[in-house]
């Protein structure tokens, strides 16, 4: 029905993640299960989008179902990618600090008066009420970094930039090792358990360009 397109673009990957510090296992595998929920609506969306588009138009009778599912496209795709790029930045005995030296240590302290400051920044974005992300973002235009507040999946992401360092702070995250009141507790987990090595590799991976805006 859909002209023979595969429209199940997106395969969840899988995350050699156990034994961390403060997470338990059995909140990994239940949001590992959560997170290939996301996949799978990621799918779902883009197949029936793709049927309304099999006749080459978008009738107006379609023209409903067509806008809403287009606008559910946000919440599902950064429900997808939020999650890869939060299981893959956190290790077992992975270390609370980033590395002194390291490119992302440079940026936050070019960015910040101070990695100190940087870092109560982040923690400060995921103690803030409501339900989403901190992420902390390069620009790759200037270099500059940058602590953000994501509202569910969709709102507050900014285009282009660069996620390096992503913390997921739904209660789903920690409810199973902590009470709701005790988000500050998971913070300090996450924090412990990050995977700088992974970070760095973000930040190189992307060339800066200097370019004024
Ligand atoms: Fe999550």
């Amino acid at each position: 029905m859909t002209g023979g397109m595969d429209t199940k673009i997106y395969t969840p990957k899988t995350f050699n993640l156990s034994g961390l510090t403060g997470i338990s296992d059995k909140t990994l595998e239940m949001h590992f299960k959560l997170y290939e929920g996301y996949v799978t609506n990621t799918n779902t969306l883009t197949e029936r989008i793709s049927a309304i588009l099999s006749d080459g138009k978008v009738d107006q009778e379609e023209m409903p179902a067509y806008s809403e599912l287009t606008r559910r496209l946000g919440f599902e795709y950064n429900g997808m990618v939020l999650h890869e790029y939060y299981f893959g930045n956190m290790k077992r005995q992975g270390g609370d600090e980033a590395p002194r030296g390291s490119d992302f240590r440079s940026a936050v302290e070019s960015s910040f008066p101070s990695y100190e400051i940087w870092k109560t920044d982040f923690v400060g974005v995921g103690k803030m009420r409501g339900v989403g992300w901190a992420i902390c973002y390069l620009d790759p235009t200037n270099g500059h970094v940058s602590n953000h507040w994501i509202t569910l999946h969709e709102t507050g992401n900014v285009s282009g930039f660069v996620p390096l360092l992503v913390m997921d702070v739904w209660e789903h995250a920690f409810l199973l090792d902590y009470k709701p009141s005790e988000r500050p507790k998971y913070i300090e987990a996450f924090l412990a358990n990050v995977d700088w090595s992974v970070v760095e590799k973000r930040m190189q991976s992307v060339q800066v360009t200097a370019a004024a805006r």
